[in-house]
């Protein structure tokens, strides 16, 4: 049985999708059919174009807002980034971090992930912190020790109570865009292992709240089976969030769940 504590949370990872009429488009149907979900958190993260106009829609709604990445600074001559203030401005209460697409492609380290968390925190905005292991690290028996080194560098010198306030999500990347989802047996190993990591990090009744989300090919026809996982708490959804049918769906038979 999960502690009542963990309200499940599923995101939506829009990535590089949805131009701004669009993600209104989406968001709009969202809105509509994702209501009265009292036992799930529900979070969009659309690109940062979209922010505000989202923020708009959802003024009224129990869906928040989330960005997929921030810059540590607040302001100042870094052409190019989105500091946390500005991610407040623009009404989010969420953001991704370290997502494994910004470590391969974008050379994020776990010392930017460190600093952009903490800048995160620093505003209020709840970092949604990314960690999971390459198909090549998986097979040379290396999932567990790579996750360590990501939670161990992206969260080291946070206090319990700055740890208290995060969401983390393991994300295989074999998994991510591929439609191989990880077992739901493969999937508790590591949230698990993840979770007994967070003990010895920032104590037992931390490791016990901290909510962790699975992502990588996440459906409506897979999370059920996900969330009965002991330390699923819930998804980070990809593909199966540009769709507003699908992304309902998963948020539902992700409460139903969550109900039980
Ligand atoms: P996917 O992506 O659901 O398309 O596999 C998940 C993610 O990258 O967050």
């Amino acid at each position: 049985m999960k502690p009542t504590v963990r309200k499940p949370i599923l995101a939506g990872n829009w990535k590089l999708n949805k131009t701004i009429r669009e993600a209104i488009e989406l968001v709009t149907l969202l809105n509509r059919q994702i209501r009265d979900f009292q036992h799930v958190d529900v979070v969009v993260c659309p690109p940062f174009t979209a922010l505000a106009e989202v923020s708009e829609v959802l003024m009224q709604s129990e869906i928040r807002l989330g960005a997929q990445n921030v810059y540590w600074e607040d302001k100042g001559a870094f052409t190019g980034e989105v500091s946390a203030p500005m991610l407040k401005d623009a009404g989010c209460a969420y953001v991704i971090v370290g997502h494994s697409e910004r470590r391969q492609f974008f050379h994020e380290t776990h010392e930017t992930v460190n600093k952009r968390t903490r800048a995160a925190l620093r505003h209020g905005l709840t970092p949604i912190v990314c960690a999971g292991e390459t198909l090549a690290e998986r097979e040379a028996s290396r999932t567990f020790q790579v996750v360590k080194e990501q939670i161990e560098g992206g969260l080291r010198g946070f206090t319990q109570e700055e740890a208290r306030k995060l969401v983390l999500a393991y994300e295989p990347v074999w998994a991510i865009g591929t439609g191989k989802v990880a077992t739901p047996e493969q999937a508790q190993e590591v949230h698990a292992y993840l979770r007994k990591e967070l003990q010895a990090l920032f104590g037992a009744e931390t490791a016990e709240s901290l909510r962790i989300q699975y992502g990588g090919s996440v459906k409506a026809d897979n999370i059920a089976e996900l969330m009965r996982q002991p330390d699923i708490d819930g998804a980070l959804v990809g593909g199966a969030s540009l769709d507003a049918q699908s992304f309902a769906d998963i948020v539902r038979n992700a409460a139903l769940v969550a109900v039980k």
